[in-house]
Formats: C-alpha cells, structure tokens, sequence
C-alpha cells in the first residue's frame, strides 16, 4: 500500500512529539552501519583562518607560538571523556572573549552543535559587573544567535529593569551554548563537556557577581546538588580561576511563567542583587 497524505501527517506528528523538530540532512544516515573509527587527531594548519561549520573536524585554536596561531585540526573526540579532555584543553587556550567564541565555533566535540542553527554565545555587556547565566537555548535563541530573547528571555529582561539592570550592563550566556533538539534538557555527558568553555566565559568576562538562572545552571556551576527551592537567594562563593566572586541563584524565568506565585522570591533575589551591586 502506497503511503498516503494521513500517513505523512501522522508521521510528523509522531516526530514532533519525540522532539525530532529540525531538519537535520536531505539524505536518512544508517549510524548503525558506520563501524568506521574516527580518525587520529592531526595537526596541520587550516586552509582559511575564518571559521568554518564543517562537520566532523574540530579546529581548536591554540595559543600563538613563535607570533603565528598554531591551528591543531582535530577529528571529533572519540568518546565523552575524549571531548571532555579536549573541552578542558581549547577553553584554556582562549586569551579573550573572542577567542573563545572563535573556538567554540569551530569545536566539535559537542553532537549538539550539529543539530542546532547556530552557536548562541552571549549577549549583552561583557564588561558588566553582573553576569546571567542559564542552562541552554531554547528555539528563539537558536533563530537568532542570542541567549534569552524568548519569553523567558523578555521576563528576565523586566527583572533586570526592575532593578536597573538591562543588556548594556549585565552579560548573559548558557551553560550550553548550542540549542538540544526539541528543547530537551542537555544530558550531563552535553554539560560536562561544555562546562570548562562556560567557566572560561566567566572567567574571562570577570564579573563581580554570577547569578544562575535556575537549578540546572546553579548544580553545573556551583556544585550544588540541592535543588533551586533550597539554594536560591543564598550568596555562595565562585572561584573564577583567577579569584572569588560572590554567586547567586535563582530562578528561571521559564520556571516564572509557569509558577507566578514564586516571583516574589525571585524579587528578593533580584533586590539582593541590586544590593550587592550597590556596594
Ligand atoms: N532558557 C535558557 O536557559 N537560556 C536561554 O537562552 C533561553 C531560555
């Protein structure tokens, strides 16, 4: 029987519930039959300086040697822990914010970057005294290349009106820079690997005070495993790297449209901000 237009429908109804809602190729991929190892990491100079989205080779950007940028081009990690080690080594080799946002372009360690429209790396002012962080993009985000520009993203930005605060002096990322298919949450194995480039955003950025956006943010950074309803409102000590600044967590503004009842603690969250701003 020939499959009909019903068929069809029903189908893609059947992916969108699954969360498949990006096309991702032309061509259907058999993954199970691709026994193929993924070749060494090599090292040889890339043929453009400019950032390139092919898939399947990682250009990791080390320090300068001798004046000239040495480009290590890497095949994607073989395993999480590959990615992860190889994560931790690219973030370390950012001297600024646009070299990590350079590296993370081109790093392929993350599936996710294969399936989201673009790298979302931050927006706002990365000379802020106070820096956002949320856990991952959502599909408004991913449309346009900055964090929290959905409903979430247009509450965050009343709160941080609220207090004085708007996107000329607070810096915002993710946790994850890339959107996870169908908005689901990243897996820890997604997180892990993208934490060493986040806490080098931090890190490079400088703020005098991070606040998580909810309690997959806050477990990530702050190494918590309580959940938001406990922690949120209490200053905890970051350690950037190069010093401590105070952190606090509160919660996501996605939490807030469905939960309006919990605003009032998020305004004292917020005021406590405005306070330690002051100061
Ligand atoms: N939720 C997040 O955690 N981050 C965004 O950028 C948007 C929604």
């Amino acid at each position: 029987m020939t499959p009909g237009r019903t068929d069809a429908r029903e189908l893609l109804a059947f992916y969108l519930d699954a969360g498949a809602d990006a096309l991702v190729g032309e061509e259907p991929v058999d993954r199970m039959a691709d026994e193929t190892p993924p070749p060494a990491p090599s090292v040889k100079p890339p043929s453009s300086p400019s950032p390139s989205r092919e898939r399947n080779v990682a250009n990791t950007a080390l320090p300068r040697q001798g004046g000239e940028r040495t480009f290590f081009q890497t095949a994607a990690p073989a395993s999480p822990d590959a990615a992860i080690m190889a994560a931790r080594e690219a973030a370390k080799t950012a001297a600024s914010l646009d070299d990590l946002r350079a590296l993370l372009e081109n790093f392929e360690g993350c599936t996710l970057r294969s399936t989201a429209t673009q790298l979302v790396f931050a927006d706002g002012n990365p000379q802020a005294r106070v820096m956002f962080v949320g856990e991952a993009p959502g599909h408004d985000e991913d449309v346009t290349g900055r964090p929290f520009v959905g409903r979430s993203g247009k509450l965050l930005d009343r709160m941080m009106e609220a207090i004085g605060l708007d996107r000329t002096s607070a810096y915002i990322a993710n946790v994850v820079p890339w959107r996870p298919p169908g908005n689901r949450t990243p897996t820890p194995q997604e997180t892990a690997i993208c934490l060493p480039f986040i806490r080098r955003q931090i890190e490079l950025a400088n703020p005098d005070i991070l606040v998580c956006l909810g309690g997959p943010a806050m477990q990530t950074l702050l190494g918590t495993k309580d959940g938001i309803t406990r922690t949120r409102g209490r200053w905890l000590p970051y350690d950037t790297g190069t010093r401590e600044i105070r952190a606090l967590a509160t919660f996501h503004p996605a939490f807030l449209l469905r939960s309006p009842l919990q605003k009032r603690f998020a305004w004292r969250d917020f005021l406590a901000i405005k306070k330690a701003l002051a100061q």
